[in-house]
């Protein structure tokens, strides 16, 4: 009985000794810029003391006063870094559980923590309940990026249910909040939009499952305490790393405090957990800059190019693409001629876009076929080896078209497989482009998608890129796979795709992909894990694609943002049309027989500078300098890493009569050393009528004076090309 009591003694002393600890204990995740830090309060829970710039090494943390609490009160509210639903907060959770028991709470205690290098993973569980919730943190210093997620598991004895999984929760104490959001719809991707946002909730999210992106991508940005601005003010950019449904809520609290929790939407998600299954929410990835957006876009496209894009470090190759030159209507002679094109042209590789295949429903239309990844014989009869034996011997790359995930109703697919198909049992089914979407969360139809792939580079191992497209969002969300839990489906899909996307990548390391969802509609950081680059958007009218490129380019490398020179808006001239495209990863999709031969020339001249340039064009160093949604102008420049060499890419949409304009000023220069000028991509035979063609300036000049680059012509551009001399 002595003994039992002395144990008891012991085990009660050790846990004073370890609250003691627990209560001292202030972490610090740091990059070289920014630090966040985290402490345990007097209760055992977890909150967030502190998110700004990086403090000096000798600031008393220890004395933080932690924001949203009141001095007076002995009860700690407010700030806990993954607040529970049911608990004291008072505003937006960042988790909810539906215990075995049908308890609806659980109150998460810290239990411990490690850093491993960048990484810091926090420990949490409900002491009444075994449900183990582990936050990681991992910090990029040089790239100033933090990026968190959530891993949830539990030991009840029966499935539990999860209806809030936030990936990360932040929180701000600012006197002002500006919310930049983006989106729209297809077409105009990537549009922006600026709001102040006051007492109560905003809410970005989507719900449409394949096309998440389509009307809400998953990026924004917030001004603390003044609007988002290119050079100045504090402003947090964030993303989710999600290829799904996602949800980012941003909160302002009766303390004028802002919560920004970004997550996996649990709109129809309540997720069914089994014991000792590993919930893993997706990264939530974000950047505090000091220095307003370009500083932090900046950082964005170097985390993005190092450490997530696939094949972020190595080049890029131009292309010329059949789609909207040909549409539907090829066959082997047509496509004979089109790589003699690709050939002249000068690009790296030939695609071969939508309508190669399907036989009994052969694709020459989109009602039919999708699914059926055979050859068509009639339109290739000596089959897709001998096609891309002829393009190869032009000494092109060959490309190919899919859109693996779906099925239109007319296709032997659907006849033999509808259970692999979502679509509400009994109801009327709603298609968008005649098709349907297959249920990726059936391990069953996993193997068929990435069989879709596998056998097309089993049958041709030279097939050197692919077009992943994806033209329907989920629609009669109903799977029909035994057993399977609605309420997972959502969820269950996006993890399906990344399954078969890691087969891919694993087996066929070498294969470059485009990511396409009819453009934008899915342009986010979880799939471009995979993806060496993705189609911004199924609208090529360059004055549209100049807001739809400016929205991108915050978030993502220029070599990822593909851009091809189309025939749409006929009223801009070849170079206009080439010049929006140039900065970013070039492409050509248009009949190029019907060009003049100077117009060919030019293209050709466009490919080869692009290539000379591209150590610029892919650096992570943009400035914004005139905006499109300031009026008749836009202006940007890129600039190497070591300030010796830049690109000034200046466009006139559509100017005023006589309008007043002013010399544009350039950023991020040397002022001390001495730059070469010079106007890069004129036509044949055209002469630059820049009164500074070919002359010297200073840096010093160049940023403070400026560059008279702008005109009142409509539709025109000029390319400059600033090199330092010594
Ligand atoms: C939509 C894409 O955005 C286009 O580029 C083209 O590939 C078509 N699909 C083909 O159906």
């Amino acid at each position: 009985m002595r003994k039992f009591f002395l144990l008891t003694y012991i085990l009660l002393l050790l846990t004073v000794i370890n609250s003691v600890a627990v209560n001292a204990q202030t972490i610090n995740i740091t990059t070289n810029r920014t630090q966040l830090v985290l402490q345990v309060k007097e209760n055992g829970r977890l909150y967030q003391a502190y998110l700004g710039a990086r403090l000096s090494e000798t600031t008393e943390l220890s004395q933080i006063y932690m924001p949203g609490t009141t001095l007076t009160s002995s009860q700690i509210t407010g700030f806990e870094a993954y607040p529970v639903m049911g608990t004291e907060d008072y505003y937006e959770p960042a988790f909810e559980i539906l215990h075995a028991d049908g308890n609806p709470v659980s109150v998460l205690k810290f239990q411990s923590f490690e850093q491993n290098g960048n990484e810091t993973i926090f420990r949490l569980k409900d002491e009444l309940y075994p449900i183990h919730v582990t936050l990681h943190y991992v910090a990029y210093p040089e790239e100033n990026i933090i990026k968190q997620w959530a891993d949830i598991y539990h030991e009840e004895k029966g499935e539990v249910c999860i209806s809030r999984y936030a990936s990360g929760m932040l929180y701000f104490e600012s006197h002002n909040y500006y919310l930049m959001q983006f989106g729209n719809d297809w077409g105009k991707e990537m549009q922006m939009k600026e709001t102040k946002l006051e007492y109560g909730k905003k809410m970005l999210d989507t719900r449409l499952g394949t096309r998440s992106a389509l009307i809400t991508p998953p990026f924004f940005m917030v001004g603390l305490d003044e609007p988002v601005n290119e050079n100045h003010g504090e402003v947090l950019m964030g993303t989710i790393a999600w290829t799904g449904n996602y949800r980012m809520t941003f909160e302002v609290d009766h303390n004028n405090c802002l919560r920004v929790i970004a997550g996996i939407n649990p709109d129809a998600s309540r997720y069914r957990l089994k014991k000792n299954e590993v919930f893993r929410t997706p990264e939530f990835i974000f950047t505090l800059s000091q220095n307003g957006t370009a500083q932090g876009s900046h950082d964005m496209q170097q985390w993005a190019m190092r450490q997530q894009l696939y094949k972020g470090q190595d080049d890029r190759q131009t292309l010329l693409n059949n789609w909207e030159n040909t549409y539907f209507r090829f066959d082997e002679e047509k496509l004979q001629q089109l790589f003699n094109e690709a050939k002249n042209l000068g690009v790296d590789l030939f695609l071969l876009d939508d309508g190669w295949f399907g036989n009994k429903y052969p694709r020459n239309n989109d009602r039919q076929g999708l699914g059926d990844w055979e050859v068509m014989e009639k339109k290739l009869p000596h089959g897709l080896t001998f096609t891309i034996r002829q393009c190869e011997e032009q000494g092109l790359g060959f490309g190919i078209w899919i859109e693996p995930e779906m099925v239109n109703p007319k296709s032997e697919l659907y006849e033999q497989h509808r259970d692999w198909v979502i679509e509400l049992p009994d109801r009327e089914t709603y298609y968008s482009r005649h098709q349907l979407v297959l249920d990726l969360s059936n391990p069953k139809v996993q193997e068929f998608v990435f069989g879709v792939v596998d056998g097309l580079m089993t049958q041709c191992p030279t097939i050197r890129y692919i077009k992943w497209d994806c033209n329907s969002p989920m629609t009669n969300v109903y799977s029909h796979y035994e057993g399977r839990n609605q309420g997972n489906l959502f969820i269950d899909y996006t993890r399906g795709l990344y399954n078969i996307l890691d087969r891919i990548q694993l087996k066929y390391p070498d294969l470059t992909m485009m990511l396409c969802s009819s453009g934008g509609g899915r342009s986010d950081f979880g799939a471009l894990k995979y993806f060496t680059e993705f189609w911004c958007s199924d609208n090529t009218d360059p004055i549209e694609r100049l807001f739809i490129q400016w929205g991108f380019s915050y978030f993502m490398p220029a070599k990822a943002m593909c851009s091809h020179v189309t025939a749409w808006n006929k009223k801009a001239d070849i170079k206009f049309r080439t010049d929006v495209c140039f900065p970013y990863k070039l492409g050509f999709d248009l009949d190029l027989k019907k060009l003049t031969d100077d117009e060919r020339t030019y293209c050709r001249q466009a490919v080869c500078e692009w290539k000379r340039l591209k150590h610029i064009l892919f650096s992570p160093t943009i400035h914004r300098l005139i905006s499109p949604y300031q009026g008749n102008h836009c202006v940007l420049q890129r600039t190497d890493k070591d300030r010796s060499h830049a690109l000034v890419f200046a466009y006139d949409l559509h100017p005023r009569f006589r309008e007043s304009l002013q010399p544009v000023k350039l950023q991020g220069l040397n002022p001390d050393a001495l730059y070469e000028v010079k106007e890069i991509m004129l036509m044949p035979g055209e002469k630059s009528r820049l009164s500074f063609q070919g002359k010297t300036f200073s840096g010093d000049y160049l940023m403070h004076i400026g560059l008279p680059l702008l005109t009142s012509n409509d539709m025109s551009s000029r390319i400059i090309e600033i090199e330092k001399l010594f």
